[in-house]
């Protein structure tokens, strides 16, 4: 009998024994889902945030590189997986990009779900050469949601035949809502890159900055002198025979300056909405202001403002500050804003004489008055 009695008691213990260890479980259960969802979700959140400073701070790394000619750059692999939306993705990359989908920062981005991928441009710089095309690029790209090629990638006019899939392989990574940016100033001038252009995508936005014609002649000439000895003068080179009568139209950096007639080919394929004409002579005077226009053109918040830039007086040029901390002050380097030779003025008034008409000519078809003289 004591026997059974004790049996009974055991029963009931173990019984409520068995009730209590569920309760436990259950309840550490639901603590532990509920901490899991608390850590991931701050996790996630605190992660966003650190996405894009992480790709600007890649962007930066990439714009603080030297310029490079796109014909050295390394050709994309087979490899290279297109996906339907026209994008590469990340982790499809062949050889040369693999190291740089292993970094860590990707690591991080797609275990977050988030990848980052190469997109053909959305805006593009077409030109035109020497009237501020890197100023421009430097300031626009302190924009977190702005990433571009660090060098001319000359696709549209060199390096057509490689194909969409080799242009896009020289594009930057991005993530979704940035814009894929690029500039070639050599795009403008030349007669089959709109077509191109406008094949790869016919809602490409495009900038173009453009400076008086003379100064800007005169500026291609310092940049081609600088790397000849033997240079002929300015006023050699500007005119045929010597006198200042007649001017030479193939001469390269007179020729670029006759603006209108290389507008008209790019209006046969774009409406003048999709054109941004940037004053290369402000974009000295008053940076902020055409960085605000171009902002707007693209859809962006402002965030380039005033606060980024400063006038460098050695340089004799508005430099900028990479943040508004006003940290890491930056000018371009010594190759843009050059001192230029001194040209006759008989020569530099015959030039303006020429001009008069092509510029006349721009401003009707720009709708902008540049004034220049
Ligand atoms: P100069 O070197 O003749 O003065 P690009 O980048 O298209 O080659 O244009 C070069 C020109 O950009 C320079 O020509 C200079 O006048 C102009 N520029 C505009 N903003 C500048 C800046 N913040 N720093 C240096 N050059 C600038």
């Amino acid at each position: 009998m004591y026997v059974s009695i004790w049996c009974h008691n055991l029963n009931l213990s173990s019984r409520s024994l068995a009730i209590a260890l569920v309760v436990c479980v259950t309840l550490v259960y639901f603590s532990y889902s509920f901490n899991a969802c608390l850590f991931a979700s701050i996790s996630r959140s605190l992660q966003q945030s650190n996405l894009r400073n992480l790709l600007t701070l890649q962007r930066r790394n990439v714009s603080s590189e030297p310029v490079k000619d796109a014909g050295t750059a390394p050709e994309v692999t087979s490899s290279t997986a297109i996906m339907s939306n026209g994008t590469a993705s990340a982790a499809s990359i062949g050889n040369g990009i693999a190291s740089v989908d292993g970094a860590p920062k990707y690591q991080m981005l797609r275990q977050q779900g988030l990848r980052p991928s190469r997109h053909l441009p959305d805006t593009l710089i077409i030109g035109v050469k020497k009237s501020g095309t890197r100023a421009l690029l430097e300031f626009i790209r302190l924009h977190p949601d702005v990433r571009a090629a660090g060098s001319e990638v000359h696709f549209f006019d060199r390096h057509y035949q490689r194909g969409l899939r080799w242009y896009r392989h020289h594009m930057p990574y991005t993530i979704e809502g940035q814009i894929t940016m690029e500039k070639t100033p050599s795009y403008f001038v030349t007669k089959e890159v709109p077509q191109r252009v406008y094949h790869m995508n016919p809602a490409t936005k495009l900038l173009i900055v453009v400076r008086d014609p003379v100064t800007r002649a005169i500026s291609d000439y310092t940049q081609a002198a600088s790397k000849k000895a033997d240079m002929k003068r300015f006023e050699q080179l500007a005119f045929v025979n010597g006198s200042y009568s007649v001017v030479d139209t193939n001469w390269g950096p007179v020729k670029i300056g006759v603006y209108a007639r290389y507008l008209e080919h790019w209006i046969l394929y774009f409406p003048l909405s999709q054109l941004l004409f940037i004053s290369g002579e402000r974009l000295i005077m008053d940076p902020a202001y055409e960085i605000g226009r171009v902002q707007d053109f693209l859809g962006l918040k402002r965030v380039v403002t005033e606060k980024h830039f400063y006038f460098n007086a050695t340089k004799g040029f508005p430099c900028l500050f990479k943040s508004e901390a006003r940290s890491t002050p930056h000018c371009l380097g010594k190759t843009k804003g050059r001192n230029h030779p001194h040209i006759d003025a008989n020569a530099i008034e015959r030039l303006r004489e020429f001009y008069r008409p092509f510029n006349n000519k721009f401003y009707q078809l720009t709708g902008i008055n540049f004034a220049w003289p």
